[in-house]
């Protein structure tokens, strides 16, 4: 495998003076740059791709160079070291890759138009024009820019625009001089937006922007989280937001769901826009996204990994203090909650499969930068251990410590030692050994808790699902007990505490661990503390049922305890819920539902075993909203609903047909929270083609992004061939399914075996415009992420082994292969041995 040259070795750049000039009708761009550095060695390289480099000079001076395509670079024979001044012109094409310079699609009143913005993150800026384009090589950016422009419309880019007189006769936008920032940061957007703005209390000016095919109120919501949001760090960081402004550009086509630039943070719309039918969920998840960029500009921006290796320094700590920031300023949501239900099941999963990468990890390739930016590893397990250190060291000591950490680091580079060495200082713990062995490990540990003569035994060994490979790791897991008496962590393969009785005597409760689950293990109760615990569980705040529920079906999903067990284990909580509680019982129906197969014996009684779990439920919340009704209360019915609608209750079936009745002239005036259950139960019962149409016609007119994906969810209910060939046809049309949502499509195509086994056939076929299209992109990996979290059975492995084996030799999927095959091979065979004991399970809690 070859090595990432690292052109910073070659040349240390200082400054950037860029110009671009971009014409939109023939979608091309040329460029000038005037690179003020330093010469480190007598050829210096710049990072190209797909750039045509006109000319190279250092002062008036013509310098050769070569094109190296290979290496996305260009090299320049100066013949001198030392400071230097070099100046290229070039010219490059803008592609709809959503990479480097790209346009964004979307019609407004009938007319079709284009914002062009950027996407420079992970290495893109090199699509754009020559530079240094890697993390370390920080330095200040003076940009300015021409289009081909009509009236009403702007540019914005990561300062504030100066000179903007000289604009308005030579129509160049020029914007004040960046700090000194990674190359990865530029940023600029161009086109017909509209915007609403306010200033922060320490002054910032926030703005919000999107195109006007958006009502002006949809961007009411965002402005006052981000404003809240930036008070809120500058008073946690004890640092100031380090630029004049901070602006937020939702764009109708984004690869990810959103990019930190900084001051000129880019969104994916549904990530940004909030139109006032929205639901609770959808609100919140705005909510994060925006405090997750905006911890980047602080984590990330002002102080940035040396290189990618580093990568959860951004995106872990992000991923962890967007959470901080909302509970902190939205503290009734209980957004941590939030945590519990998402971050933390699809970090357990995730992890739990043999192969998987550490969240600390070296990348030895370009192509395999796009995978470390894995969800379930460097964000979820990621933020998880941030959380798991904030609670270890106290959040005085840790906000302290990162007030050290940005002043010493300031406009420069780190490695994660610089972070645990800060934070050693003002906790006075030793940061780097306790959090070594859960960064550079993969995987996470059980720990096994049972009391043998009077000993309280605890050991902790590597937890899998699936076949594996125990390589015996161990790890520095904090007890967090409820019970005091314990020791702090447990760092060996095995401890026994003396005399159980007396301390089950000197403490109250069941025994628990990993008190609030913030730290990232599960834990195996046996024998009377498994009864113990079991028989106070309704008595448990919802966060503990939630991780008991948690925990019980990890360890059935890895066959360590008996899939039936979970069976029992729901059917006493038949009382009234928290969101926590419901949440937790409908991931282990989701584990459950695989044992039952549409249409057959045991779906009758699985049903009604449902319907009764959520009866009570129901009885007290409805089908509708209540105006004024607590959030937690629409989070809760949206789970019973869709488990009740699932489980055809006739109550819930009819009144989602009548309320589809009620709204059919205008179905984008469902309730938000309850239109995904309608739009999908009125498919699933009355699948008409004249639905399908609606349908349709609804999602490529409108511009709500949550009411298209509701819509793309109740299509993929479709139980007609025609309907399905249908939509599989217009999965290539862009002007009816975005690029950027095709993956989402996938997903919920692959949810039945109707639909699945259509679309399975139709990626298989269509495999090379799969990956011409989404290629460089985000999502592709999901192309084969998403069916290793569906296929069920054996003919499905071997096809998926079939179709992608031969291609383990790509970089950008080889680990999702390899780890999708453990992962269907572990359901198939639960499912097989685990069968009838679950089937037996279901068909006695109907008697
Ligand atoms: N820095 C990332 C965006 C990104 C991801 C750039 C991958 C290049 C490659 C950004 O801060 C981010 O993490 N975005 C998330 C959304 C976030 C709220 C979890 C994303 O895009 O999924
Ligand atoms: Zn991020």
């Amino acid at each position: 495998m070859s090595k990432v040259q690292r052109l910073i070795e070659t040349f240390v750049p200082e400054n950037y003076k860029l110009f671009l000039d971009i014409d939109r009708p023939s979608k091309t761009f040329k460029g000038q740059v005037t690179i003020t550095g330093e010469a480190v060695k007598e050829q210096v390289s710049l990072h190209q791709h797909e750039l045509e480099i006109l000319s190279v000079k250092a002062g008036d001076k013509s310098l050769d160079f070569t094109m190296d395509d290979e290496h996305e670079a260009v090299h320049v024979a100066l013949g001198v070291t030392g400071d230097v001044v070099l100046t290229l012109d070039f010219a490059g094409k803008i592609t709809d890759n959503m990479t480097g310079i790209y346009p964004s699609y979307y019609t407004v009143d009938g007319v079709k138009k284009e914002v062009i913005a950027t996407q420079f993150e992970s290495h893109f800026a090199r699509e754009a024009f020559p530079c240094v384009d890697e993390p370390e090589a920080k330095a200040t950016f003076d940009f300015s820019v021409k289009f081909d422009q009509s009236e009403n419309e702007i540019a914005l880019s990561n300062m504030p625009e100066i000179k903007s007189d000289e604009r308005k006769e030579t129509g160049v936008w020029t914007f004040d001089t960046t700090p000194r920032m990674s190359s990865y940061l530029l940023a600029f957007g161009l086109g017909d937006l509209q915007s609403k703005l306010a200033k922060t209390k320490g002054g910032t000016e926030v703005g919000i922007f999107a195109t006007k095919a958006h009502p002006a109120s949809s961007l009411d919501f965002a402005l006052d989280i981000a404003v809240r949001v930036i008070d809120f760090y500058e008073d946690y960081f004890k640092v100031k937001y380090p630029i004049p402004l901070s602006y937020q550009l939702a764009l109708p086509d984004f690869s990810s769901g959103a990019m930190e630039n900084w001051g000129l943070i880019t969104y994916r719309e549904i990530y940004l826009l909030v139109d006032e039918n929205s639901s609770v969920s959808s609100r919140q998840q705005v909510a994060l996204v925006i405090a997750h960029e905006l911890a980047h500009q602080w984590f990330g921006n002002l102080v940035t990994m040396q290189w990618w290796d580093d990568l959860w320094l951004n995106e872990s700590f992000a991923n962890m203090m967007e959470y901080v920031a909302i509970d902190a300023i939205e503290p009734t949501w209980n957004i941590m909650e939030d945590f519990q239900t998402t971050g933390c099941p699809h970090a357990l999963k995730r992890d739990a499969t043999d192969g998987v990468q550490s969240v600390h990890v070296e990348v030895n390739h370009p192509d395999e930068i796009n995978t470390l930016f894995d969800p379930a590893i460097v964000y979820a397990k990621g933020s998880r251990l941030m959380h798991m250190l904030r609670r270890w060291l106290g959040d005085d000591a840790f906000a302290a410590g990162l007030k050290i950490y940005f002043e010493k680091h300031q406009y420069g580079n780190t490695v994660g030692r610089d972070l645990w060495d800060a934070l050693s200082q003002t906790s006075g713990k030793d940061v780097a050994s306790f959090m070594d062995s859960w960064l550079e490990q993969p995987g996470y540990p059980v720990v096994r808790a049972k009391v043998t003569d009077n000993a309280l035994n605890l050991s902790q060994e590597q937890f899998f699902i699936g076949e594996h490979e125990a390589k015996g790791r161990l790890w520095e897991v904090p007890l967090n007990s409820n019970w005091s008496g314990l020791p702090d962590t447990l760092s060996t393969a095995e401890t026994a505490v003396e005399d159980f009785k007396a301390l089950a005597d000197s403490n109250t409760g069941a025994f628990r661990l990993n008190t609030e689950n913030t730290a990232h293990y599960i834990t195996d109760y046996r024998g009377e503390l498994l009864e113990a615990l079991l028989a106070e569980l309704p008595a448990l705040d919802p966060t503990t049922v939630h991780q008991v529920l948690q925990e019980r079906r990890l360890l059935a999903e890895a066959g360590h305890i008996s899939t039936a067990d979970l069976v029992s284990l729901i059917a006493g909580l038949t009382s009234e819920k928290s969101y926590m509680v419901a949440a937790g019982i409908s991931y282990i129906s989701a584990s459950l539902d695989r044992f039952v197969d549409e249409g057959s014996a045991v779906e009758k009684a699985y049903k009604n075993f449902l319907i009764n779990i959520f009866a009570a439920d129901y009885a007290r919340l409805g089908f509708e909203k209540v105006a004024g009704e607590p959030d937690e209360d629409e989070m809760i019915r949206q789970i019973v609903l869709g488990e009740l609608l699932y489980a055809d209750q006739e109550d819930a079936v009819a009144k989602a047909s009548a309320l589809y009745e009620a709204h059919k002239d205008n179905l984008a005036s469902l309730p938000a929270s309850l239109r995904s259950l309608v739009l999908v139960n009125q498919m699933k019962n009355a699948e008409t083609d004249a639905l399908v149409d609606q349908y349709l016609d609804a999602y490529v007119a409108t511009n709500d992004n949550n009411f298209r994906r509701d819509l793309a969810s109740a299509l993929a209910r479709a139980n007609s061939e025609k309907t399905v060939n249908r939509i599989l046809e217009s999965f290539k049309d862009k002007d009816i399914i975005k690029p950027q949502d095709l993956s989402m499509w996938y997903a919920f195509f692959l949810r039945r075996p109707f639909t699945q086994e259509r679309v399975w056939a139709w990626a298989r076929e269509n495999w090379d415009w799969v990956k011409s299209a989404l290629g460089g992109d985000m999502s592709f990996d999901k192309f084969v992420i998403y069916p290793a979290n569906s296929f069920k059975t054996a003919e499905r492995l071997a096809e998926f082994k079939a179709f992608f084996e031969p291609q383990l030799s790509d970089m950008a999927i080889s680990r999702n292969i390899s780890m999708g095959i453990k992962e269907i091979a572990a359901r198939v065979a639960l499912i097989e041995t685990e069968k009838d004991a679950v089937h037996q399970a279901i068909e006695a809690q109907n008697e």
